[in-house]
């Protein structure tokens, strides 16, 4: 081996155990997630509860998050939206109860099924009682709430199952507002 390829090797050696270096370090960077991950009381703890900012939520419109590997909907509702639902009599309903976790034992009625007194945010599990398919929103189905096309389940605007093989109304995850912007899922 002359000298020249000698030096030539050493400095292939050097490159090459720099690169592995900084791929070790990435790939520790990497890892640590994961195993924080796997660890069960952390990866309880992230699942058990969510914060979600609702101040970019306009009136009428709503958002999905993910919950406990589920959708969650939460609602700002209009005036008319709120207004439609206290107007329903609760021997129109299919399921009389509120599924509401926060309110445990109450009726169906509108105000039992909302988040805030006023009745503007309406925080439901967005599976469709029957058998699980995500409803469509915003106004869809008969009852202008949502509706479930895997089976025709009709959901007024409190979530309240009015029509088809849905047999209760969309649940409602424990929930409450932490701060003015700030609703605490679980
Ligand atoms: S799953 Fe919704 S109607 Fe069947």
């Amino acid at each position: 081996m002359s000298h020249a390829e000698d030096h030539e090797g050493t400095r292939r050696d050097f490159l090459y155990y720099a690169t592995a270096g900084a791929g070790a370090v990435t790939a520790g960077a990497a890892v640590w997630p994961l195993v924080n991950q796997m660890n069960p009381s952390a990866d309880v703890q992230a699942l058990s509860s969510i914060r979600v900012d609702v101040s970019g939520v306009e009136v009428g419109t709503q958002i999905s998050v993910k919950f406990l590997g589920k959708p969650v909907f939460i609602r700002r509702r209009t005036q008319e939206e709120i207004d439609e639902a206290r107007a329903v009599e609760l021997s129109a309903l299919i399921d009389p109860a509120s599924e509401n976790p926060n309110k445990p034992g109450t009726d169906a009625a509108d105000q039992n099924r909302s988040l805030d007194e006023a009745g503007e945010w309406l925080v439901m599990m967005g599976v469709c009682t029957h058998l699980g398919c995500v409803p469509l929103g915003d106004g869809a189905g008969e009852f202008n709430g949502w509706f479930c096309p895997c089976h025709g389940s009709h959901y007024d605007t409190a979530g309240r199952i009015r029509k088809g093989p849905a047999p209760e109304n969309l649940h409602i995850p424990v929930a409450e507002f932490v701060d003015e912007t700030t609703i605490k899922l679980g």
